[in-house]
């Protein structure tokens, strides 16, 4: 057995272990003196061939290198872990006293919230809210509301037609559109529920008109009907003087002016005081003081018919009943006094944003 230098070995395997800058490095170099076949593992392989008084010596001597270099190794380990672990930390510190970020959270748009605040005026008395079709057949939005077949209404100029290709109507020969009013709702649930019937009908209409600071080519309406058997337009007075007075928190000013529905008998249109200019006039009011609202009137007895019920009769028999049709966007004007109703569809959340 060569002769060897435990203390040139000794220093041999600490500089190395010291040189180790990963844990992978440092196990190769346990491998290399301390593993089954490292150079430990051969010293104490060749003591076989030597005297027993050899033997114990340099076993001896061999066995206190082992367990020294063993303590380096697990002494370079355990640095080289908290060297790892102090670099994770360095790279994931989060400093938790920085102010958040606060998320960008939305809101119901204003004409929404206005729909929302007359559903439920109107469910506090008594009244259902019903939804109908946006794309209507022509029966419905025209005919069974007794509006005639030579209506300006009817016109491709007023109304939004749907292509041919696109007709599919369950009906045979109805053509469809974009609903103009909220009104063929009316047909359709008198068709189906028996009276009395209180209910309001909120959505969207379509027109094909120009626009200006009063009118969209799309907006909102809200249907009323209520039909009965001792029903009179003294009903839909003490109906609006209520919703006006809860819906903008004060008595408001309203009136009835005589006006024509085919579908209503008598008519009205129901106006308010602008509240732009507070009744002194302006550009909305046209300088009259008053704000166009909705139309209304006592349901006409065709459409009774139309929609398979009996119109009252002289002997007291049958229904009779009101219907008026509010402009959602008009009210929410006049709620939050803006002077043009384009502002609300327009996207631009420098104006949504208040509300
Ligand atoms: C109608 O639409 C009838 N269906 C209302 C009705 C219902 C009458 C039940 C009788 C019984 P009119 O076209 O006038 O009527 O519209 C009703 C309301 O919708 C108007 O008073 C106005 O407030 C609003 N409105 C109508 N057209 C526009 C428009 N282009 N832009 C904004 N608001 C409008």
């Amino acid at each position: 057995m060569a002769k060897i230098n435990f203390k040139t070995l000794k220093i041999e395997v600490e500089k190395e272990i010291k040189k180790s800058q990963n844990l992978k490095d440092l196990d190769e170099i346990f491998r290399k003196y301390l593993g089954k076949n490292g150079q430990i593992a051969q010293i104490l392989h060749s003591l076989e061939k030597l005297s027993k008084t050899k033997r114990a010596k340099i076993g001896k001597t061999t066995n206190e290198l082992k367990n020294f270099l063993m303590a380096e190794f697990e002494k370079r380990a355990q640095k080289l872990k908290e060297k790892i672990e102090k670099e994770v930390e360095r790279k994931e510190w989060i400093d938790i006293t920085i102010p958040g970020k606060k998320p960008i959270s939305g809101h119901l748009h204003p004409l929404t919230q206005v729909k929302r605040e007359v559903e439920e005026i109107f469910q506090s008395m008594g009244f259902s809210v019903v939804e109908g079709l946006e794309v209507e057949n022509e029966w419905y939005n025209f005919d069974a509301l007794n509006i005639p077949k030579d209506h300006p209404a009817r016109d491709a100029w007023d109304t939004f037609w749907l292509k041919p290709e696109n007709q599919k109507s369950k009906i045979k020969n109805q053509k469809l559109l974009l609903r103009t009013h909220t009104s063929p709702v009316q047909v359709r649930y008198m068709e189906s529920h028996n009276p009395p019937l209180r209910i309001i009908v909120p959505g969207n209409v379509f027109r094909h008109e120009a626009t200006d600071a009063r009118h969209e080519f799309q907006l909102s309406q809200i249907e009323g009907l209520m039909v009965d058997k001792e029903i009179s337009v003294v009903h839909l007075k003490a109906i609006l003087t209520e919703f006006f007075k809860r819906f903008f928190g004060k008595n408001t000013a309203f009136r009835l002016d005589p006006d024509f529905f085919p579908f209503t008998e008598p008519s009205f249109s129901i106006s308010i005081t602008c509240a732009i200019c507070e009744g002194k006039g302006c550009n909305i009011c046209k300088k009259t003081g008053w704000l166009e609202m909705a139309g209304a009137g006592m349901v006409h007895p065709s459409v009774f018919k139309y929609s398979k019920l009996i119109p009252y009769q002289r002997s007291g028999l049958g229904w009779r009943g009101w219907a008026f049709g509010f402009g959602l966007d008009r009210l929410a004007m006049m709620k939050y006094r803006i002077d043009d109703i384009r502002l609300f569809r327009s996207g631009d959340l420098r104006f949504l944003n208040q509300f």
